[in-house]
């Protein structure tokens, strides 16, 4: 569903991503692990068209949109959940929800605000809330909630565990898990490599802006190299 291909990036002087290469299939979790400024945020943003590259390619469905602008790479069912969470703090939760799906018809989007209320109620019971009055778990669970009201069938996930109690990344997982089953395709970026190796079914290892690794999420799990580096072992 997803390929990239050879793809370099560049911030000025610095080369932040060195060729790299990847796929996402139809209905696959996938995450990429790296330290911080492994080159996480960049390969993300380059995907969604946040930041260009200087060469290579990626394709959804076989078709090319690497020069696409962002809203068009959206509408091409690609979503972005941004590190940290984003919001719009000075507006609503349900103002933020609807802000995702502003491509989508109004009868749609009424629907979808329920599945993702029905995911998450405490958005729900804070529909009418500023979202900046939430807490951080919270807030990540709407960056999540507003990224599923464009109804994606790719959700590119940037370290949505960064900055969330133990019990709480349990929970966003566990979503994350649940739209897997939905058959929505998933790209996570985590710096956390024991809970997405949890949920995923294969993972790469991002160095530098290298990767260096890649396999199925079960056998990364026993690799000693990330073991050491990622996995406390
Ligand atoms: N806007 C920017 N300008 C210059 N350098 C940047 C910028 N954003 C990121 N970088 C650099 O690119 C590298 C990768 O950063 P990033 O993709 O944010 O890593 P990660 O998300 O894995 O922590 C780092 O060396 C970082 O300092
Ligand atoms: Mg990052």
């Amino acid at each position: 569903m997803l390929t990239v291909q050879d793809l370099n990036v560049f911030y000025g002087p610095i080369q932040a991503l060195h060729g790299l290469s990847l796929q996402v299939d139809a209905g696959e979790a996938v995450a990429v692990l790296g330290a911080n400024g492994a080159g996480k945020s960049t390969l993300i943003k380059a995907i969604m068209g946040l930041v260009p590259p200087q060469s290579g390619a990626i394709r959804l469905d076989g078709q090319p949109i690497h020069r696409l602008p962002p809203w068009e790479r959206t509408a091409r069912g690609m979503a972005l959940v941004p590190e940290g969470g984003r919001v719009f703090r000075d507006l609503t939760v349900e103002q933020n929800l609807r802000l995702g799906g502003f491509l989508r018809r109004e009868a749609e989007n009424r629907a979808q605000l329920e599945r993702v209320y029905a995911l998450f109620p405490v958005l729900a019971e804070r529909r009418g809330q500023l979202a900046k009055t939430l807490s951080g778990g919270e807030q990540q669970m709407l960056a999540i909630g507003r990224a599923l009201m464009a109804q994606p069938r790719l959700l590119l996930i940037d370290e949505v565990s960064m900055g969330l109690m133990p019990i709480l990344v349990q929970k966003v997982f566990q979503v994350i898990d649940g739209l897997r089953q939905a058959n929505v395709s998933i790209l996570l970026v985590e710096q956390n490599a024991a809970a997405a190796l949890e949920v995923v079914d294969r993972a790469y290892v991002l160095e530098n802006g290298h990767l260096v690794l890649e396999g199925p999420a079960a056998e990364l799990r026993q690799e000693p190299q990330v073991q050491a580096a990622y996995l406390g072992g």
